[in-house]
């Protein structure tokens, strides 16, 4: 069976590599992004695909219905993959209004413009409303409590958090109410390939080869769940295959690591891999810096369900992903150097104006 697929915020990092994943594996499916090219959205990463019968870019805005409806209709789209997004947690305590336009409100237009249109269609069965969520929804962990699971309570700590958990709970009613068939899925820290620089790994990769401080929050004690990006996306894959609708599935990589840790870890690799760096050993770069407000301590996913229910598992260790990413930003510096743009180093002045 081809499907006919609709990736909103495909121009990102992990919309990205998913179009990468599913051309890869799925080359007869039909796809159409829709990504309204914000300052993390980037056609850079899907220009291998331009002039592909089998795929269009649309430019455009997930909270404008006309144009979803358009795009629907026009293509007769039978999955979506939500990605669309603001996804970074700093800039959400620096200005929180945009996510909860777009996580919120854009969430809530594309589930609406899809029932109108899946309804229309006589509620085809096969048709799926995939929403990529996160764990931070859960909220904080001690270090000694048990990972978050499906039923753990929804506790989001950050405005970015608590638009994400907004979303995931329009689209569970959407579920309850309409039986549209919409599938959650609740992920932990992706890394990888075309990750936007504001983001910890390759704003530490970054830092070192341009000598810059790195900055590490608080006492760089958090724990994060590491997860390739290439695992998400085949777990996705499964998900829109195999999964139950009006169900949720975290996602989690078994590689909890404190953010000090994972920081040493991308100093020694960079010593390894570059024998002139501005700064050697890149260690001496590392600063402690103001906390982030509010700062997660510990996020940490049990996975048992999607292993037991569709047999999905992590292949990479956190030690071959890492070795891979930094290899990846050292090769594709015309990649990343034009995202270093004047709105990146303004916002990084807002971000750290305190400590750097
Ligand atoms: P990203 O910031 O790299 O990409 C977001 C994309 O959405 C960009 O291409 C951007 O242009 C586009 N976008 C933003 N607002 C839009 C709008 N109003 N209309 C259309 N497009 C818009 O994000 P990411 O890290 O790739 O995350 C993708 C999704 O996965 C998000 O929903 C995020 O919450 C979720 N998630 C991310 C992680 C992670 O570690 N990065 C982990 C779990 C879940
Ligand atoms: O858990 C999933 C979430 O992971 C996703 O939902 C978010 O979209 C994604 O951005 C990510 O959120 P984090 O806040 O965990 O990722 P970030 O890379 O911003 O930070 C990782 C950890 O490193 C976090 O504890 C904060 C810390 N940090 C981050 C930056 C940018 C620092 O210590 N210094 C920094 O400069």
């Amino acid at each position: 069976m081809t499907r006919r697929l609709l990736v909103t915020g495909g121009a990102g990092f992990i919309g990205s590599n998913f179009v990468r994943h599913w051309r890869d594996n799925y080359p007869h499916d039909y796809m159409v992004v829709l990504d309204a090219l914000t300052y993390a959205g980037n056609c850079e990463n899907l220009a291998y695909l331009e002039g592909e019968e089998n795929f269009r870019f649309v430019r455009g805005d997930i909270k404008d219905a006309a144009l979803v409806k358009r795009v629907l209709e026009t293509h007769n789209i039978d999955v979506i993959a939500h990605f669309a997004a603001e996804s970074h947690v700093d800039r959400s305590i620096l200005g929180p209004r945009t996510f909860v336009e777009t996580n919120v409100l854009g969430t809530f237009t594309l589930l609406e413009e899809f029932r109108y249109y899946w309804e229309t269609q006589g509620k085809p069965v096969n048709y799926r409303f995939l929403h990529i969520s996160t764990d931070e929804v859960y909220g904080s962990l001690t270090s000694d409590a048990p990972r978050f699971e499906e039923t753990t309570p929804y506790a989001p700590n950050s405005p970015y958090a608590a638009s994400k958990a907004g979303s995931d709970h329009l689209v569970r009613a959407y579920n309850h109410t309409y039986q549209l068939p919409t599938i959650i899925t609740n992920c932990s820290n992706n890394y990888g390939p075309y990750q936007f620089p504001e983001k910890l790994i390759p704003l530490t990769c970054i830092n070192i080869l341009m000598g810059k401080s790195l900055p590490v929050y608080g006492d760089g004690k958090n724990v994060r769940d590491w997860l390739y990006v290439g695992d998400h996306c085949r777990a996705l894959d499964i998900v829109i295959n195999y999964g139950e609708p009006g169900e949720t599935y975290n996602i989690g990589g078994n590689n909890e690591v404190e953010n000090i840790n994972l920081v040493r870890m991308i100093c020694q690799l960079m010593d390894e891999f570059i024998p002139e760096l501005p700064v050697k050993p890149a260690g001496q770069l590392i600063t402690f810096v103001k906390d982030r407000p509010g700062h997660d301590r510990r996020y940490a996913v049990k996975t048992s369900k999607i292993r037991k229910q569709l047999g999905w598992t992590p292949t990479m260790t956190i030690t071959q992903g890492l070795r891979l990413t930094v290899q990846w930003y050292l090769n594709n510096r015309e990649w990343w150097e034009p995202l270093l743009s004047q709105e990146y180093q303004s916002y990084y002045q807002r971000n750290y104006k305190t400590d750097n």
